[in-house]
């Protein structure tokens, strides 16, 4: 059903306005917008800055609000919609969103595990895939990528983002707005995409969700908004503004971030919306007294729309009348909205499809493209003696673990219209790959407590099979939103259980579904065989037993480092050097007198079936002027027997600037595939405008002087050469 909006457009008409073609040009759309935005009331303005996450049919009457979150399906979507166009007075559609993070019905693995795949296409696929499906249900706009940089894993948000590492987390931003937002916005399967939480959010104090951020600005535009820069200059539509306090003005308040940084400096002409009831918080953060003050706060940061608040709805008409807020600043973010609403094709086409429903959700084709997806995720740990891949022709093999036959929690944190039975587990995915007959199970114990009453059955079954496949790790409500953690080990019994089963002196496998890094120091020292899964979605069970029996080899990379202990955390490879950088022998210097300072598994670390070897590192030049740029290749080589993939990493390192830089930088990624034997030269180019950092003054600058360069497979290794950067 795609009927046109009536009222809407025969308002445009009357106003003398033609409308022009779906490419309406910014002036066109601008003409509309203007033509609009002058026939409306205070409180109308007020309701296009409103969303609400319960229908709130009067109000759409009244046209009092301007988006719904959480409500989804083709009918409810247009039963609401049509309230909106059709009996308001002026019929402005509205524009329903929802938390599509990693797949809407189909989905896909959670983003901390597709980003191990190093991949950015594929998320763009698996962005483009959830698009089609919640466009079909009615939902155009989505609140994500999430991107925000997260060091310390005792935050449970973790899993939402790209991890630690803001070259790597902006590439995953483009790819996925490109995904969400197609080539058009008016395509009708594209959805306007939402970078998030913005700003800052992953810094939180402890790793505490919610919590202050307090952080150098130089930090501030060093780590965590490089992803969000890349988001606005991939088209971005929207912005959600975050719950933290930021260097003591909190984000949802902020207008340096808000409106210097993002409009004049980067130039946002998109929205911004506030996360959930971030606005009335700023009363709780202490920064505003009344309602009234958080609502003009927030609007003069540059907050557009206020989530299940009330906030505007219910105070800016009053502000404007006591001219507390000048009615241009209430248009402005009228204006912003009009404008994703025209450039969505709302106003000629209002309405979702019911039939396209029907037929897009859990499309055969959008599986399969999850089960590449969830492959190309898992990061092999560890895998001594080659126990992996194992024979299919292994006759008996126990699986044990509370996460073996789990179909929801891999579903991960934000599971949208994910249904379990949808979910291929552990158990099935095995049964399928060597036969149900070979397949023993015995659940052992639960995610969390610390009941081991399931261990003798374990170990027996153990025992009696040829091999154990141990299955541990997080249930999906462990991780994601309000699920920060102080203990970063397996939960529960869980490691009791794993050891118990080793000392049965069978081959072991640990496979690990989780959504953030754990501390397994002890199963990184026993354990042969480790395989990092996450939460891979509704093909999880299938990507496994594919890798776990060689259909599949595994070529994923770790984003974010994992620690030893979580009192390393926060821990991440692009560390300062300090004037006394950690040493295990020299008592003093950066180090712990009970632990190593480095990590358990470093970033970029990721192990295959096949093995690689890194040879001749070649740089064009040995100086790079300031405005100019050198190639950097090396010769990589499959010398094992198996094709496989392999993530070349290129790194840098400015070894004397005016403020201190990390010891290591990525700068470049590819993912390549190589036949048994197979040489590739992998090349790169480092241009001088990337080798740059913020100055005292906290302007970016590129300076002269010497560089260290890397091509290698990890963060800790690689093949290593020095360049200098001279003035032109
Ligand atoms: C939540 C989250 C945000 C989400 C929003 C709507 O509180 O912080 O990521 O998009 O509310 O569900």
């Amino acid at each position: 059903m795609r009927a046109f909006c009536n009222l809407a457009l025969a308002t445009l008409l009357s106003s003398g306005l033609v409308f022009a073609s779906p490419a309406a040009t910014d002036t066109d759309t601008d003409r509309k917008v203007a033509a609009l935005l002058a026939k409306m009331t205070l409180e109308e303005k007020a309701g296009q800055l409103t969303q609400y996450a319960s229908p709130k049919e009067q109000l759409a009457r009244e046209g009092r609000v301007g988006s719904f979150l959480n409500v989804v399906g083709a009918d409810k979507v247009n039963a609401l919609q049509k309230v909106a166009v059709e009996q308001s007075r002026l019929g402005v559609p509205l524009i329903f969103a929802y938390d599509v993070i990693h797949g809407y019905r189909t989905i896909f693995p959670i983003p901390l595990a597709e980003a191990c795949s190093w991949d950015p296409d594929l998320a763009e696929q698996t962005a483009a895939v959830a698009a089609k499906e919640a466009t079909a249900a009615g939902i155009r706009w989505t609140f994500a990528p999430m991107v925000d940089i997260a060091r310390d894993s005792r935050w449970g948000r973790i899993a939402e983002g790209s991890g630690e590492d803001p070259f790597l987390g902006a590439a995953f931003a483009r790819a996925r707005v490109r995904g969400f937002q197609g080539a058009s916005l008016k395509e009708p399967t594209s959805v306007v995409a939402c970078a998030k939480h913005y700003a800052a959010y992953g810094a939180a104090e402890a790793g505490r969700d919610y919590n202050t951020v307090d952080i150098s600005v130089k930090t501030l535009r060093e780590v965590y908004l490089p992803p969000f820069k890349a988001a606005v200059d991939a088209g971005v539509g929207t912005l959600m503004s975050a719950f933290n306090d930021l260097n003591g003005t909190p984000a949802s308040a902020n207008r340096f971030t808000l409106t210097e940084v993002l409009r004049n400096e980067w130039g946002f002409r998109g929205f911004v919306v506030s996360d959930w009831r971030a606005i009335a918080e700023l009363m709780v953060h202490g920064i505003a007294a009344t309602p009234a003050q958080a609502a003009e706060r927030a609007l003069h940061a540059g907050v557009d729309m206020d989530m299940e608040g009330s906030i505007y709805l219910q105070n800016l008409p009053q502000l404007v009348r006591e001219g507390k807020i000048p009615e241009s600043a209430l248009d402005e973010a009228v204006r912003r909205i009009l404008r994703i609403k025209f450039a969505l094709g709302l106003f000629e086409h209002p309405y979702a499809d019911p039939d396209r429903e029907k037929s897009a959700l859990l499309a055969n084709e959008h599986r399969q493209l999850a089960r590449e997806a969830a492959r190309k995720s898992i990061v092999l740990l560890k895998n001594d003696q080659n126990l992996l891949p194992l024979s299919k022709a292994v006759n008996s093999v126990a699986v044990i673990g509370p996460l073996a036959d789990s179909r929801s929690d891999l579903l991960g944190c934000w599971p949208g219209q994910g249904h379990a039975e949808d979910v291929v587990s552990m158990l099935e995915g095995l049964k399928g790959k060597i036969g149900p007959e070979k397949i023993h199970f015995a659940k052992g114990c639960n995610i969390q407590g610390n009941d081991d009453s399931g261990f003798a059955d374990a170990v027996k079954l153990a025992q009696e099979s040829d091999v154990a496949i141990v299955v541990l790790g997080e249930s999906a409500g462990m991780s994601g939103e309000a699920a920060s953690r102080v203990f970063l080990g397996l939960p529960g019994v869980q490691e009791d259980l794993l050891k118990a089963v080793h000392a049965t002196g069978k081959p072991i496998i640990l496979v690990l579904m989780n959504g953030r890094p754990l501390t397994i120091p002890w199963a990184a020292q026993h354990v042969p065989a480790i395989l990092e899964t996450w939460q891979l979605g509704v093909e999880a069970g299938n990507a496994i037993a594919d890798t776990l029996f060689g259909d599949c080899n595994p070529g994923g990379k770790l984003t974010t480092s994992f620690p030893r202990s979580v009192g390393q955390v926060p821990i991440y490879y692009g560390h300062k050097n300090t004037g006394r950088p950690p040493s295990d022998t020299d008592k003093y210097t950066s180090r712990y007198l009970d632990s190593s300072h480095t990590p358990l598994f470093p970033f970029g670390f990721g192990l295959s079936y096949s093995q690689f070897e890194y040879r001749n590192l070649k740089l064009s030049a040995d100086k790079m002027r300031c405005d100019g740029s050198i190639k950097v290749s090396a010769d990589v080589t499959n010398v094992s027997l198996r094709e496989g993939d392999e993530i070349v990493q290129l790194y840098i390192r400015g070894l004397v600037a005016s403020t201190t830089r990390p010891v290591k930088e990525l700068k470049g990624f590819q993912r390549i595939s190589l036949r048994p034997g197979q040489t590739r030269t992998v090349e790169f180019t480092l241009a001088a405008q990337d080798l740059g950092c913020y100055d005292e003054n906290l302007k970016y600058v590129v300076e002269p002087g010497p560089f260290k360069v890397w091509v290698a497979p990890n963060s800790v290794s690689g093949l290593e050469a020095g360049f200098e950067l001279v003035d032109k």
